[in-house]
């Protein structure tokens, strides 16, 4: 197979290399792609968004499957345009990309599906985004409905903060949705999909704020770890059950099937697992770590979805043991990130995905906010955590940041656990069990 893979952040880097591992491709194309994919793929420069260039891009290079990484070009039609032309695309058409692309058509299609996601209204006016508020409480949850490129939603306990995103939203001629805040830790589980047909990644989990601890503003995610040593083990089953075959089922029968990634944003409420989003592509940071585990022949994965096929598909084997993913950002994100500053960092290192960097004369320099993604892999999360730490140190990215707390927690928890397992086997050493942390 000839692939083309369309974006230039970590993401596509992670699913071109996932493509150049499948024993069946034999060439990877990227438009635009980064210095990492240049590495061993063929860049073109080239606005994904353009639906026109893109098809013909994809016949001069005869490719037999498109993956389309970002949501912009979705939004916009690419997908439908490809398959008009009979190439075969993974990523939904310019309806069902609706999901992610208004909040307002996701929670219309969630409440017809009998979908678990919080109580929401749809506002148009400042008046019924005050009773909204009003209606839920605080916390507040106020959401642009149309895309905001991660800067469209709003968490805040302050009402005043609260209603003046909502004016602004308003303000730029979009409507706004309120909703009843969901409590409870956030996991992403990415289904591969063929309109009717699923196939569930294992979950994983991303770090949205800027800071260490979870403080400071949301950004597109600044680290992510696979696979959950804490969630229910029968997480997958149980939304794949409530949430995904459902909205499957109610996009086919809307005539606009959903063939792609769909991207479920969960809360793991008391209630039960709740849809906080739905996004109709694969997520960054999860994809680089998930992918890196991925023994499965991912190309051709993609294809089945495209044409239809996945029930051919025995299943996705994600390799044992863990991986973490650490964002290496540039100074000044997510506000406004610092160009044209130094990296210095490999291009051609599977463990080192470029999100933010171009090429100016002889050095690497950052284009973006998110600059790198560095993975790290061990049997367990505390050694991925090493791994991926370390790996990071020996980069440098002028003035560049990093959290510093990726997968601790579920690290401490995993090895809790593990002490509590190991107890349990030798019954005589009870103490184990009594004083542990996870008993
Ligand atoms: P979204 O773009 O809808 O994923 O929202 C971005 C982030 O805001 C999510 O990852 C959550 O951390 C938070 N968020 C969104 N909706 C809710 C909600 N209903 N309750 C609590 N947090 C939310
Ligand atoms: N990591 C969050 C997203 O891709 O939307």
């Amino acid at each position: 197979m000839t692939v083309l893979v369309l974006g230039s952040g970590g993401r596509e880097h992670a699913l071109a290399l996932a493509c150049h591992r499948d024993p069946d491709v034999v060439a990877v194309h990227v438009a635009p792609g980064n210095p990492g994919t240049a590495s061993f793929a063929t860049n073109h420069p080239l606005d994904p968004c353009d639906c026109d260039a893109v098809v013909s891009l994809a016949r001069d290079l005869e490719a037999d499957l498109v993956v389309v990484g970002p949501e912009a070009p979705l939004v916009a039609g690419v997908a439908d345009a490809l398959r008009d032309a009979g190439i075969d695309c993974f990523g939904p058409s310019a309806e069902a990309a609706r999901l992610e692309g208004s909040k307002a058509f996701a929670k219309e299609v969630m409440v017809a599906a009998g979908v678990p996601t919080a109580a929401s209204r749809s506002c148009d006016d400042v008046d019924s985004v005050s009773a909204a508020l009003d209606e839920f409480g605080a916390p507040y949850v106020v959401k642009d409905d149309g895309l905001a490129g991660g800067k469209g939603v709003v968490v805040a306990n302050d009402r005043t903060e609260a209603l003046a995103h909502a004016e602004r939203c308003l303000g730029s001629g979009h409507r706004v949705v309120i909703e009843e805040y969901l409590d409870g830790p956030e996991v992403s589980l990415f289904a591969i999909c063929d309109g009717t047909h699923v196939l569930p990644m294992q979950p994983a989990q991303d770090f949205k704020r800027v800071g260490d601890g979870g403080v400071g503003p949301n950004t597109g995610g600044m680290g992510a770890y696979t696979p959950l040593p804490w969630a229910p083990d029968d997480l997958v089953e149980t939304v794949s059950a409530t949430v995904i075959t459902p909205t499957l089922r109610a996009m086919a029968d809307r005539g606009t099937p959903f063939v792609g990634l769909l991207y479920v944003g969960l809360a793991l409420t008391s209630a039960g697992p709740k849809v906080v989003e739905f996004n109709v592509r694969f997520g960054d940071p999860e994809t680089e770590v998930l992918l890196s585990m991925v023994e499965s022949p991912m190309a051709q994965i993609m294809a089945a979805a495209a044409r239809g096929e996945l029930s051919g598909v025995d299943g996705l084997r994600f390799r044992y043991g863990a991986a973490v993913g650490v964002v290496m950002a540039s100074e000044g994100y997510p506000v406004s990130p610092a160009k044209e500053r130094q990296v210095v960092a490999p291009v051609d290192d599977e463990d080192v995905l470029h999100a933010g960097t171009r090429i100016e004369g002889d050095d690497l320099v950052t284009s973006g906010g998110r600059v790198l993604i560095v993975l790290g892999h061990g049997e367990t999360l505390a050694g991925a955590r090493a791994d991926a730490y370390r790996r990071i140190d020996q980069l440098e990215v002028s003035g560049g940041f990093h959290r510093t707390d990726i997968a601790r927690h579920a690290a401490e928890l995993q090895a809790a656990d593990e002490l509590a397992d190991e107890a349990a086997s030798y019954p005589e050493n009870s103490t184990y069990l009594t004083d542990g942390e996870s008993s």
